[in-house]
């Protein structure tokens, strides 16, 4: 959702903003551009396009300079264009701005300027920021800054330079997020922690409302509102620079997939007590009698993470008996959501900083409830403000359809799912020790699914010409065809439906004819008769017919054109393994039809405005 990056030091600015954005392109990817100062002015780089439009530009003209802001744009007010680029200037060129959020009041506030004789170019809300700052400063850029912020409304992460105070850049942060990176005679800034990662690993986090003033050598962190000092300790990362880069994989989504193993190990890692028969959180606050008194768990997420929640729900529910409601982050912040304090509120984000779900947790939390965050980014918006934190430890996910993340995420529900059983004595000690034990199996199950990524891809090309798609599946088997159809939409662009099986005859099984590409979830043994029956309507009607089941269920292939078998595994974690074939054909059908897997059109990586 745009990518903001800045540089102040000893080296030259082009390069590091350049690099940082190349490390952010997934969170946008319509325009970028660089504002550099030469040692006289600002000049100012940047069109429409990727990154690389950028970098061409910039071979032909170099920007020189050693203090810099660069962008990399997800376009929300005004379509992508030169002019819409950012960075934004002034009409004197004295001062550059590069924004991520929304200035929600930026029509007023353009009216305002306007009667006061400002000339606009842009379609932005960005915009009207620098020719605020320009008309409001008044010598010293920090002044200015808390000046425009009293006026602003809205979320907005800041990249502020101006000619006039060359030796200082401005970093602000109000509801986006922002850290900064800290460096021997240099000092950055980024949207996140990979646009430092390649000269840092030191780095602040910057709260909401908050500025930093940041010079060759020091960083000053500050309250916008009082412009009262504030202290931070350092946040140093634990990821490596190899994270982020492809590794002689073709995409980082594919990268990705294969990653999956490890990261159920690592996020499996240190959980489980070394007689293999309980689930140990550390740090985790949660005591068993807020845990016996709950009558009630919300998982509240989007996309992805929604339906990792979908099958969270199953898992809880199956284990603990406790009722639990899922819904759409976007939703349960605008309706009145029956929320008490014996209700948990389970959160579930991948990037730690969707807008959506945080205004959710705010919200939980203000009706009382505990948030216990399940997220893969440490130190993001979501675990700082959540009361507990489970982190998936899946390493930095790039590529903009999610993949390691959401079934790290279905690791940390079955991790929670089997710890909630656990203290409130649900299930006994030696099923939940047989069930740790096909926990542990899971990461050398889907290796086994992963070595049959050939016959995968030979799937892929049969459906790439196709113009719509179903997938079913009963029970968790729904969950997982709600993602697989996702994943599916996002990369591929072919429409795509999931249905659960047995409502299908209540109205969509109109649209399957001769040929229709359907997947059939059918893992569930107890659902596995009902779900023949599903497959052999759809047959009946013409469908070309996927169906994805466990090893001992064979015979499936009789019913159906193709078959994908994976691992036989407790009912509870088939989607671990029936969600890797679908991951690997929407990457497969994607690659097929051309298109860019990493970047879809139209999508960004954290979704970071409403
Ligand atoms: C799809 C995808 C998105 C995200 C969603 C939430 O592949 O990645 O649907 O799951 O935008 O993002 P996080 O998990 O960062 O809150």
């Amino acid at each position: 959702m745009c990518g903001i990056v800045g540089y102040i030091g000893k080296g030259q600015a082009q390069q590091v903003l350049t690099n940082g954005l190349k490390k952010l392109e997934y969170r946008g990817y319509d325009s970028a551009g660089i504002a550099v100062y030469d040692g006289e002015k600002v000049q100012v780089s940047k069109s429409k396009g990727r990154i690389a439009v950028l970098e061409e530009r910039l071979e032909q003209s170099p920007v020189l300079g050693s203090l810099g802001i660069g962008h990399t744009r997800w376009a929300t007010h005004g379509r992508p264009s030169d002019v819409n680029s950012h960075p934004h200037t002034d009409e004197t060129g004295k001062f550059s701005v590069v924004h991520n959020g929304i200035i929600e009041n930026y029509l007023d506030l353009k009216q305002e300027l306007q009667e006061e004789g400002v000339t606009f170019v842009s379609e932005t809300d960005t915009e009207v920021i620098v020719h605020l700052l320009s008309s409001l400063y008044d010598g010293d850029i920090v002044s200015t800054i808390q000046k425009a912020a009293s006026k602003m409304r809205g979320a907005y992460a800041l990249g502020v330079i101006t000619e006039y105070e060359p030796d200082r850049l401005v970093a602000v942060r109000y509801a986006s997020p922002l850290i900064i990176g800290l460096g021997e005679e240099e000092n950055f800034i980024g949207s996140d922690i990979s646009a430092v990662l390649e000269y840092t690993r030191d780095i602040y986090i910057l709260e909401d409302g908050e500025l930093a003033v940041i010079t060759k050598n020091d960083v000053t962190l500050m309250k916008i509102e009082t412009l009262e000092t504030v202290q931070r300790n350092i946040f140093r990362v634990d990821w490596d620079m190899e994270q982020t880069e492809k590794d002689g994989f073709e995409h980082f989504m594919l990268k990705e997939i294969y990653e999956q193993p490890n990261a159920f190990r690592k996020t499996i890692l240190n959980r489980i007590d070394s007689a293999g028969k309980n689930i140990v959180f550390e740090g985790l606050q949660l005591s068993s009698e807020q845990i016996h008194r709950l009558d009630k768990i919300f998982i509240i997420a989007c996309g992805t993470a929604y339906h990792a929640g979908l099958v969270g729900k199953h898992v809880i529910e199956e284990l603990t008996r406790i009722p639990v409601e899922v819904d759409v982050a976007s939703e349960f912040r605008y309706r009145r959501p029956i929320v008490t304090d014996k209700t948990l509120v389970i959160v579930v984000s991948q990037s730690g900083e969707t807008a959506d779900t945080l205004a959710a947790l705010r919200e939980s939390q203000r009706l009382g409830a505990k948030v216990l965050a399940i997220t893969n980014v440490p130190g993001s918006s979501i675990a700082r403000d959540a009361d507990e934190v489970i982190a998936t430890v899946a390493g930095p996910e790039i590529a903009v359809a999610s993949t390691k993340a959401y079934t790290s995420q279905l690791i940390a529900f079955y991790l929670f799912g089997i710890y909630l059983a656990q203290v409130k004595e649900t299930i006994p000690e030696e099923e939940r020790k047989v069930m740790i034990e096909a926990l542990c199996k899971l990461p050398e199950q889907t290796e086994v699914v992963l070595q049959h990524a050939n016959d995968i891809r030979m799937y892929a090309e049969a459906i790439k010409g196709h113009s719509s798609l179903f997938f079913i599946g009963r029970g968790i088997d729904y969950a997982v065809a709600l993602e697989g159809s996702l994943k599916l939409k996002e990369i591929s662009y072919i429409h795509s439906e999931a249905y659960a099986a047995g409502e299908l005859k209540h109205g969509t099984l109109a649209l399957i004819e001769e040929g229709t590409p359907v997947i059939a979830l059918a893992t569930q043994t107890e659902l596995y008769e009902k779900m023949a029956s599903n497959i052999k309507e759809v047959k009946a009607r013409g469908a070309h017919v996927l169906g994805v089941t466990l090893e001992e269920n064979i015979e499936l292939h009789r019913n159906v054109d193709d078959v994908c078998l994976i691992p036989s595994a407790m009912a509870l974690f088939t989607p671990v393994l029936s969600v890797i074939p679908l991951q690997l054909i929407s990457y497969y059908t994607s690659l097929a039809l051309g298109n860019d897997v990493d970047k879809p059109r139209n999508l960004a990586k954290s979704v970071t405005v409403e």
